[in-house]
């Protein structure tokens, strides 16, 4: 529903809700058929396990479906009251239609408007930076977000060098105008690198791999991924996103009450929250349980530390992320 407002205002996070497939797979269930051990990939990455879509009716779609609806009740609205859904996600069934669209017709969203966005672990920062800017456009009233991957789908799991590292969630916000023009994302960057996409892609067809692209054994249809150049970007850029953050609004770590960030690897947070400064408690954590679950990452995390009572009204939140693209984005919250 178009909104007839053109006072300025603000934005609110009315609801967050999150899913993740009911299959754990540990890594010691991964070391059963790969050259791999428990004890490798927790110290080089801190993941423990993943939720995994193996039951018949878990998907990316479903995942969405079920952290969307979850977000709205707990904003305690109906799918009919959002004027526009938004689901970013590399691993959606179809590019055609939008999985926005028919978790829209699942929930009875529609004529909400509904499109799908690409921009792989950054997706849900991107689609709540979105979100902030057109409610404040005066042109929507409530949206509903959902970043999620079912990177299950897409890794290659006879390869040990990529496939341990991730998994399934999804996590979903509703975002709703606000009268007061100081709530909501008070600074934002969603930016990308193209020339760096070759460090992480997911060819469909042979001809997709560039051909100065090192040989490996994965199969078409699989995510690729140059480990160290990937690691290489995420430390530097994680670094530089939250203090352009913090430069830009004058925030100090203190006036912070939680810094969310994607979940792409223990080492890589460790170094951010060392070089900044940043406490243990401000840092909420949760690779170990979930994998790096791509655009899920976030969206899981805010919704995990809301519930965990972690975050309040009136408090200031930092969300990060940086994925393949490279893509990389940051939004400043005031709750
Ligand atoms: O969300 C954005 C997406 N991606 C990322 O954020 C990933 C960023 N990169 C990383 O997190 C790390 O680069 C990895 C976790 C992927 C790899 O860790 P690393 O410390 O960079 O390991 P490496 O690739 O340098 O490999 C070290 C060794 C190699 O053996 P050699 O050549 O030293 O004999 C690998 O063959 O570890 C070996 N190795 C493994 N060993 C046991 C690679 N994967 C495994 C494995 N189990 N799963």
């Amino acid at each position: 529903m178009p909104s007839d407002s053109s006072m300025p205002c603000g934005a609110r996070i009315a609801g967050t809700g999150s899913a993740v497939p009911a299959t754990v797979w540990t890594n010691d269930d991964l070391a059963k058929t790969l050259d791999t051990s428990d004890e490798w990939i927790t110290q080089r990455t801190g993941i423990r396990q993943r939720h995994v879509c193996i039951a018949g009716d878990e998907s990316a779609f479903s995942l969405q479906c079920e952290a969307l609806s979850k977000a709205l009740a707990d904003a305690g609205m109906e799918a009919s009251e959002l004027d526009l859904i938004i689901v970013a996600s590399v691993t959606n069934e179809m590019t055609c239609p939008s999985n926005a669209c028919r978790v829209a017709a699942e929930l009875g969203a529609a004529p909400a408007g509904a499109f799908d966005l690409v921009a792989a672990c950054s997706g849900f920062v991107y689609s709540l930076n979105l979100a902030d800017s057109l409610i404040r456009t005066g042109r929507h009233r409530a949206i509903g977000i959902v970043g999620c991957d079912a990177m299950s789908n897409v890794v290659d799991f006879n390869e040990r060098t990529v496939s341990v590292l991730f998994g399934d969630a999804a996590g979903a916000a509703v975002i709703v105008r606000d009268d007061d023009p100081n709530k909501g994302c008070v600074y934002q960057t969603l930016q990308a690198d193209g020339s760096g996409w070759k460090a992480l892609f997911l060819p469909r067809k042979e001809s997709d791999v560039p051909p100065e692209s090192p040989p490996c054994d994965i199969e078409m249809g699989f995510l690729r991924m140059e480990g160290r150049e990937v690691y290489r970007f995420a430390v530097s850029k994680f670094k530089n996103v939250i203090e352009d953050a913090m430069q830009a609004t004058g925030l100090g770590v203190d006036d912070v009450s939680q810094f969310i960030c994607h979940q792409s690897n223990i080492r890589i947070i460790e170094s951010a929250k060392e070089k900044l400064g940043l406490p243990d408690d401000k840092v909420y954590v949760n690779i170990d349980r979930y994998g790096n679950t791509s655009a899920g990452s976030v969206g899981l995390c805010l919704d995990e530390i809301r519930r965990a009572g972690k975050i309040h009204e009136g408090e200031t939140i930092i969300l990060v992320a940086f994925g393949g693209g490279l893509t990389w984005a940051s939004s400043v919250w005031n709750l």
